[in-house]
């Protein structure tokens, strides 16, 4: 899911490498933790009641029936035996799985999904009944788990090792998921084809039978057939290759550490690399389609540093010899963090010095950052179950910050670090939103559970968190946790509880819990000696859904706060609110700056009311400092006009960061009701003076997002008028943006952006610019480097001509950087002629020109010009079940197909029609978490215009 954010790498994802300006107990049994949720064995239950098992596709009763899978017998030891056929487009294998029998059992389930079992036999040492090579075992399957179960003669026995032989053979997957093939084009116009793997978070099982959750980690001993041509690639280095009859290849690879599952990973492919040596000796490669190699080098440079920060800070060694980050022509999500293995989208991996631009080199950053974090968190300590991924993805979401603060301090990534939170505001302020932790059973929840809340909120709270702990504390912490759990899995719980007994032997331990010394003459730490249990706290933040308003108001030298559940779309006149309000509570740690002092004040709100003394007399109060906190203010009675008083006065008093999240909250609160919209506009009239770049983006986003909104619904007047107000009143910022690449990182993210907006809203100097540079380009035949930071809209408007849109096409295709082929692509979204639209469609969906991994991010561009959106949208609607053939429901392009087309809406016919499509849907059996979503994100809308365009209108008025 996406949503709106001005620096490209706030946005997980596709969207044209995305930066589209709007935007877009366990029992410890040998080392393993395994949960039981069955009181009685299956055994048991199936004689109590045979009827509530399943049938089996052969008709006999299959032995079980949940989800999950029995816990009776573990798995210790895969042994991997692949060998595609990138001709056939097929495979063979064979696997050995050492298990471990906990009970005695007449079964064994495993998943598998997809493959044709050839034959099954079992094996032990142990049980002298089974030593002699074993006969084939009677196989059911039951597909709607993706399990099947392996009969044995006699009983197994408990506390004995078994080994399960499994000859099986499949396709390779067409789509994105198990073992799948991928495609690209060389210079000389060849198609080849490579075999790689992407699984997680279920679609292991779809490339070998397997226990596959999180906790049932084990050794993987892989070894993969391949012609002479092609390499093989997978979690570990290659020990050895030994030549077979008939020329092909077999290459042996170490065995894996204790892993899971889902961090499997092989390729067979004819890609080149390039490699370098971290400072603990791992070697490092980056490996890429033959023609793409000059674009690997930046990845190199970038993943050595992270890879040397992350060793150095979580003071535990990268405990494999070699890290390979691979580019993968196609890919459904922008990268995945096998271990030893990461791969990625070309775009999020490559880097052409000519084509990236600033934004593009980011993400790239942003990217490997992330799946490095994950070879820690994710990779050594791994969540028991796929309810809590925050804390894979929310820390490796965190990480990013962390790492890129200190490797790529150019960057100031630091910035930015507020719209990740503010992007996951959006959606936790609906009721439809929900907790950090979730329950999640079926394959299609678990996906649905890859989504902002888990990675942005997850992240948020954490900063949040550190912020009141300290970042040693905090660091000691994660340090502590990531080595108790190492090779094993943990729960939220396991993380409080490491963050809250990090002392050190060398620190002073205070009530149970120690804190760095700069804090200890903070209030935290008082507030702690009160006994604030770290883990009753996080609930209130992992538990719950939603995100909390903290209301202040001064009165005198005191000051009230007092909290309650913040909901956007909902004011407090609805009379629903009081309902929606039961039983929510937070322990927020507040922070404020006063005018009287440059300290930053702390307390934290554990209920509903609370007052706070202020030692001085002041003339006005900030809180939330630098929006660490993942909360919203409202200040009341005089509160918002003492700040916006303030702003326009002297803004400097005021931290950069602080202003940033007074735009923010002022814009949400105009959502909830709680503030007139006047009132924000009023406090964006500051934004002239602005000097820090981050602030005035996201005051230009939300105006942005504004004339958007009415230039769609073709309300002319205010239309008109916003964009005469835009053009006018920051002339200045508009009229100094050079069309070159230079300056910092933030002075080049605002030319492409403001220089967008301003050839969107027609502005004259803008689109003569552009459409020069677009005519010097077109007539070196695309030879000319255009600015890598104004090349998309400079692309944009070459577009709006037949011929510039036709000559942009031809150089698509024929162009080898997949950031320049992101950015040619959004200029074709926006022409405005349907036939050219639908011709984009078409292409994308047919997936040679455009490539099905980039029909998404296609769909949800088209959908964002007023010329494309009910083009879009009934697109979708039309063709949903040519859609779901080639992406699964509850899969990120599904989700972003869907949510990309629909969101926008703002009126009652539209919802409706919206309300009859999710019906449709529901009644053929799919539904996703996101309808709800969606749902309430318009009737949002439509709420928002009703109430908020007259005044809008007014506004204008008297400011133009
Ligand atoms: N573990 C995820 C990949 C993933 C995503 C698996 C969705 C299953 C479902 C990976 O670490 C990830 O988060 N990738 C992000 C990029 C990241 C920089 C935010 C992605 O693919 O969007
Ligand atoms: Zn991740």
């Amino acid at each position: 899911v996406f949503y709106p954010s001005i620096m490209a790498n706030s946005c997980r994802k596709l969207i044209f490498n995305i930066y589209i300006v709007f935007y877009c107990s366990a029992v410890i049994m040998p080392q393993i933790c395994i949960c039981s949720q069955f009181t009685s064995s299956p055994i048991d239950q199936f004689n109590k009641d045979p009827k509530a098992f399943p049938i089996a596709t052969n008709g006999e009763i299959f032995p079980w029936h949940e989800l999950r899978l029995p816990t009776v017998v573990i798995p210790l030891h895969y042994d991997l035996l692949i060998h595609p056929n990138l001709t056939s487009l097929d495979f063979v294998a064979s696997e050995k799985i050492e298990v471990l029998v906990r009970d005695a059992t007449q079964f064994i389930v495993l998943h598998s999904k997809d493959l044709e079992i050839l034959n099954a036999s079992l094996q032990s040492e142990e049980d002298v009944r089974y030593r002699k090579p074993g006969e084939s075992l009677s196989v059911l399957s039951y597909p709607a788990h993706q399990q099947i179960a392996l009969l044995v003669p006699e009983k197994l026995r408990a506390d004995l090792r078994y080994s399960v032989a499994i000859d099986f053979q499949a396709k390779l997957a067409d789509g994105f998921e198990g073992f799948y093939k991928s495609t690209y084009r060389t210079l000389g116009g060849e198609t080849r084809t490579i075999a790689v793997t992407d699984f997680e978070p279920t679609e292991a099982r779809m490339a070998f039978p397997c226990f596959d959750e999180p906790l049932f980690k084990a050794n993987f001993s892989i070894k993969i057939r391949r012609e002479s041509r092609h390499i093989a690639l997978s979690n570990m280095p290659k020990v050895k290759t030994i030549e077979l009859e008939g020329g092909l290849l077999e290459d042996h690879f170490e065995t894996t550490v204790k892993m899971s599952t889902y961090l499997v990973a092989y390729i067979v492919c004819d890609f080149t690399s390039v490699s370098g040596t971290a400072s603990s000796g791992v070697k490092v490669s980056i490996y890429a389609s033959p023609d793409k190699w000059s674009q690997t080098h930046y990845a190199l440079e970038a993943s050595l540093k992270l890879l040397d920060f992350y060793e150095n800070y979580f003071d535990i060694h990268y405990p494999l010899p070699k890290l390979d980050l691979v580019a993968i022509p196609d890919f459904a999500s922008g990268a995945m963090e096998n271990w030893g293995l990461v791969t990625y989208r070309e775009t999020s991996l490559l880097f052409d010095p000519k084509t990236s631009s600033t934004s593009d080199k980011l993400w790239v950053t942003k990217v490997i950052a992330h799946e490095l974090a994950h070879q820690w968190f994710g990779n050594l300590v791994t969540m028991e179950w796929w309810n809590d991924i925050w804390l894979n993805e929310g820390f490796a979401t965190y990480m990013e910050l962390i790492s890129l603060n200190i490797t790529y301090p150019e960057l100031q990534f630091d910035d930015d670090f507020s719209n990740t939170c503010f992007e996951v505001i959006k959606r936790d302020s609906l009721n439809s939103s929900h907790p950090i932790s979730n329950q999640a059973k079926t394959a299609i929840q678990i996906k649905e559970m890859f989504d902002a809340v888990s990675y942005n909120k997850g992240a948020c709270i954490l900063n949040m968190l550190k912020d009141f702990l300290s970042e040693d504390t905090f660091r000691k912490g994660i340090i502590r946790y990531l080595k108790k759990f190492s090779y094993r899995n943990a729960k939220n719980d396991d993380l409080w509880h490491s963050l809250s007994n990090n002392c050190l032997e060398s620190d002073s331990a205070s009530g149970g819990f120690c804190y760095s010394d700069s804090k200890k003459t903070s209030n935290t730490l008082t507030f702690l000696r009160k006994n604030v249990e770290l883990k009753e706290m996080m609930a209130t933040w992992t538990l719950q859904k939603g995100i909390p308003l903290v209301v202040v108001k001064r009165e005198g030298r005191s000051l009230r706060l007092q909290q309650e559940r913040f909901l956007s779309g909902v004011s407090k006149e609805d009379p629903e609110w009081g309902t929606l309000q039961e039983r929510y509570l937070w322990h927020i740690p507040v922070t404020y700056s006063t005018s009287s002092s440059h300290a930053i004040h702390r307390h934290i709100l554990k209920l509903k009311t609370d007052t706070l003394d202020l030692s001085e007399k002041t003339d006005w109060v900030k809180f939330n400092v630098d929006s660490n906190g993942y909360y919203i203010v409202h200040y009341d009675g005089q509160g918002w006009d003492e700040l916006i008083t303030l702003l326009n006065q002297n803004h400097t008093l005021l931290r950069p960061k602080d202003r940033l999240g007074l735009i923010h909250d002022a814009f949400q609160l105009v959502s909830a009701g709680r503030l007139t919209l006047d009132k924000a506009l009023d406090l964006t009239r500051y934004l002239q003076h602005e000097t820090s770049i981050p602030a005035l983006l996201k005051g230009l986003e939300y105006l942005e997002l504004l004339y958007r909104m009415v230039e769609r619904r073709n309300i002319s007047d205010v239309t008109e008028n916003l964009k005469l107000y835009l053009l006018q009143y920051f002339k200045p910022v508009i009229d100094t943006q050079s069309w070159v690449d230079e300056g910092s990182v933030w002075d080049r993210m605002l030319r492409s952006i403001v220089l967008k907006l301003a050839c969107y809203l027609n502005h004259a100097p803008c689109i003569h610019k552009a459409t020069e540079l677009f005519s010097q380009w077109m007539e070196s035949s695309g030879k000319l480097n255009i600015p890598t930071d104004v090349s998309k809209v400079v692309y944009s408007v070459g577009a709006q001509t037949t011929a510039g849109w036709n000559y942009l096409l031809e150089q698509y295709e024929l162009s080898l950087s997949g950031a320049e082929k992101n950015k040619i692509l959004y200029a074709l979204s926006t022409s405005k002629h349907q036939e050219k639209l639908m011709k984009l469609i078409e292409l994308g969906m047919e997936g040679k020109v455009i490539k099905t991994q980039d029909l998404a991010a296609l769909l949800f561009a088209i959908a964002r010009n007023p010329e494309g959106q009910q083009l879009a949208w009934n697109f979708v609607k039309e063709n949903w079940t040519h859609l779901l053939k080639k992406f699964d429901l509850g899969s990120f392009p599904i989700r972003m197909i869907v949510s990309g087309t629909t969101s926008d809406f703002s009126s009652k016919d539209e919802l409706q029609e919206v309300e009859l499509f999710f019906e449709s849907l529901k009644a053929q059996g799919s539904h996703l978490d996101i309808f709800q979503i969606i749902l309430e994100t318009i009737s949002k809308n439509i709420k928002w215009l009703e109430k908020n365009l007259p005044t809008l209108r007014k506004w204008l008025l008297i400011t133009t």
